[in-house]
């Protein structure tokens, strides 16, 4: 694998192998492991896994690597259903959930990395600090000027309702923004599609009365015009969203307010 693909602190040494426990068909996972308390490099260990003796997903043979080989194998999961966003992580060579991601539908020896171009905690856990903090800043939750009608909720109507269909699913995986070369390189300012996706989210709600501070705080050299419609972060969206679509959208607005 090419070395820009790889996480941030990604010198590789030689790493261990772990047999399968019990017989039957196994795979051999590479898993990338990474201990920044033992001072040592970054190093990828081979897993031998029974197959025919584990659930059917990538995550099913994480969780039977950390039972039965090492404990100290680490690495995100909650709902094991695509529904958190994280077990995100690279899988042969291109991101992914683990828990939605057939072990038969990767090769014969599946590579597992963490997000590329992110700082690593630990193992396959990236740090999603700055990740975070460029969510917040895009303010996502409702803003309104004007009281709430008789005291009760914003209605919508189901056309407006439906404009943020492609928009709410998104789990916030980072599966996109990982996968975009405009992000590796410019993640300081530019937003990226997840944050830029979650900010129209927002500016396609027909309840929101904040567009047009939104689209002050968006209409910026870096922050949304860094999208060079390189198209990865739709190709690489395991819920099948298109942020740059979303991307397209609030450049389309942001030209509208000019002319
Ligand atoms: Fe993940 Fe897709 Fe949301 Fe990007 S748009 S954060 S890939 S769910
Ligand atoms: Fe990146 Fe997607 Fe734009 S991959 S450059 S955000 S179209
Ligand atoms: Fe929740 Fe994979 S464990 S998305």
């Amino acid at each position: 694998m090419a070395d820009f693909f790889l996480p941030k602190n990604s010198k590789v040494q030689k790493g261990t192998a772990h047999a399968a426990k019990t017989g039957g068909k196994t795979k051999t996972f590479k898993v990338y492991r990474y201990d920044p308390d033992s001072g040592e490099n970054p190093r990828y260990d081979t897993f031998e896994v029974d197959t025919e003796n584990c659930g059917p997903m990538v995550l099913d043979a994480l969780i039977k690597m950390k039972g039965e080989q090492d404990a100290s194998l680490t690495f995100r999961r909650s709902c094991r259903e695509g529904i958190c966003g994280s077990c995100s992580m690279n899988i042969d060579g291109k991101n992914g959930l683990a828990c939605t991601t057939a072990i038969e539908d990767c090769k014969s020896e599946v590579t597992l990395t963490p997000l590329p171009h992110m700082e690593v905690i630990k193992d396959l856990v990236p740090d999603f600090t700055h990740f975070y903090a460029q969510y917040a800043s895009i303010k996502p939750w409702l803003q309104t000027v004007t009281p709430e009608p008789s005291g009760k909720e914003r209605l919508q109507s189901p056309e407006d309702r439906a404009k943020l269909d492609g928009l709410y699913e998104c789990i916030l995986c980072a599966c996109c923004s990982t996968s975009c070369p405009s992000y590796w390189w410019n993640s300081d300012k530019f937003l990226g599609p997840a944050i830029l996706l979650q900010a129209y989210r927002w500016l396609a709600d027909s309840r929101d009365e904040m567009a047009g501070e939104r689209l002050d705080e968006l209409e910026d050299p870096f922050r949304l015009y860094r999208c060079h419609t390189i198209m990865n972060c739709a190709n690489a969206c395991p819920k099948g969203l298109n942020p740059a679509k979303a991307i397209a959208e609030t450049k389309k607005m942001v030209a509208e307010r000019h002319l």
